[in-house]
């Protein structure tokens, strides 16, 4: 299949909505990564997007609509507690599971009764949507089990020749995916960390659930409240070992292991004291430069011929604990107390 790369003007966003009207796949930008997007509506272009990315079938898609008018036939009922988190965070990097109308296709969410559903704030994703006139079904638009796309190129890289057309709209300004809360338990549970914050969500709606999955690997046995949790998510080819420890202890470590192919995934300022290939992703206390860069610097350890990666653990606070939570995925849990 030929891939379209276009750009942002009136017409390719006119082009890219006819693709999708007629059920192709487009990668989109949004605020968060990149999606795959497709007439949620229309049970055999749903099923591509599993086929383009290599997505389990048991993992189900995120809805992506303009406005909470746009939610009334995809869901059953929507929770006032909805209503009131919408007001302040959407359009915006939220997503919210309620329980699903017939009118979802199970292709969408994999025959569980329930969907999600984001509205999301990116100019180019609303004006696609708006033009298409459909609700866009969408995962992150990567190989799955690989990184979130964070630019157009990203997407170029893993999906040239498997999807119709691929929207250049400039890097994601949040760069970590929406943060995804389940809404039809009478105590919201928060299923995925994202920018919008559980301290952020509690201001709004009171005390929210955790899942335990957030921040530690699903126990055997165990049923996750999200599919997503069980699969293998953002491993890049380079190992990758997060070592939690001060500024000196970090640097020491680093520098008594500093093998061929050793790269540091570090903060701005230990750049200076390694003698390591470093890959900076932000300053010690900035979360959100952290979360905006994880992802690149994530697959420019692969461009470099990393080999082991030594990266620094963050701190676990508001988006930080968004960055923990992407960043022990990709380090398959492997941590080191100096
Ligand atoms: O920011 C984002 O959320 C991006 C952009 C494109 O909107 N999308 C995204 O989609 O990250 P994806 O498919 O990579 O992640 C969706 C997550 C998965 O972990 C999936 O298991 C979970 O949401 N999910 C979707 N529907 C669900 C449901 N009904 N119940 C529980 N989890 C669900
Ligand atoms: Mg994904």
């Amino acid at each position: 299949m030929e891939t379209k790369v276009l750009n942002t003007t009136a017409q390719h966003i006119d082009t890219a909505a006819e693709i999708l009207k007629s059920g192709g796949l487009v990668a989109i930008p949004t605020e968060t990564v990149y999606g795959l997007a497709a007439n949620a509506l229309n049970a055999q272009a749903v099923k591509n997007i599993f086929v383009a990315k290599g997505r389990a079938q048991d993992n189900p898609l995120i809805v992506h609509v303009t406005s909470i008018d746009e939610i009334k036939p995809l869901v059953t009922e929507i929770p006032e507690k909805v209503y009131m988190l919408a007001e302040k965070f959407w359009p915006g990097p939220l997503t919210m599971i309620m329980k699903k109308s017939d009118l979802v296709p199970g292709e969408v969410t994999c025959g569980m009764d329930t969907v999600a559903i984001r509205v999301p704030s990116h100019k180019v994703a609303r004006d696609i949507i708006s033009r298409s006139g459909l609700p866009l079904a969408a995962p992150s638009a990567n190989i799955s089990g690989g990184v979130s796309p964070t630019t157009a190129q990203h997407c170029i890289d893993d999906l040239t020749g498997r999807v119709d057309a691929i929207v250049d709209g400039g890097s994601c300004d949040v760069g970590l995916e929406s943060t995804v809360i389940l809404m039809c338990n009478p105590t919201p549970r928060l299923l995925r960390p994202g920018f919008i914050t559980k301290e952020q969500i509690e201001s709004v709606i009171g005390k929210i659930d955790v899942d335990d999955a957030i921040l530690n690997p699903l126990k055997d046995g165990v049923k996750p409240s999200s599919p997503g949790m069980k699969y293998k998510h953002y491993s890049p080819n380079a190992k990758v070992v997060i070592l939690e420890g001060d500024d000196k202890a970090y640097c020491d470590y680093v520098n008594q292991h500093a093998d061929e192919g050793v790269f540091a995934l570090c903060f701005d300022e230990d750049a200076k004291q390694l003698k390591v290939p470093c890959i900076c992703y932000g300053e010690h206390k900035d979360e959100k430069t952290q979360a905006a860069k994880l992802f690149s610097a994530l697959r420019s350890m692969d461009e470099k011929g990393a080999k082991l990666v030594f990266a620094r653990m963050p701190k676990a606070d508001g988006v930080g604990l968004a960055v923990v939570n992407r960043l022990l995925r990709a380090a398959a849990f492997q941590v080191i107390n100096l």
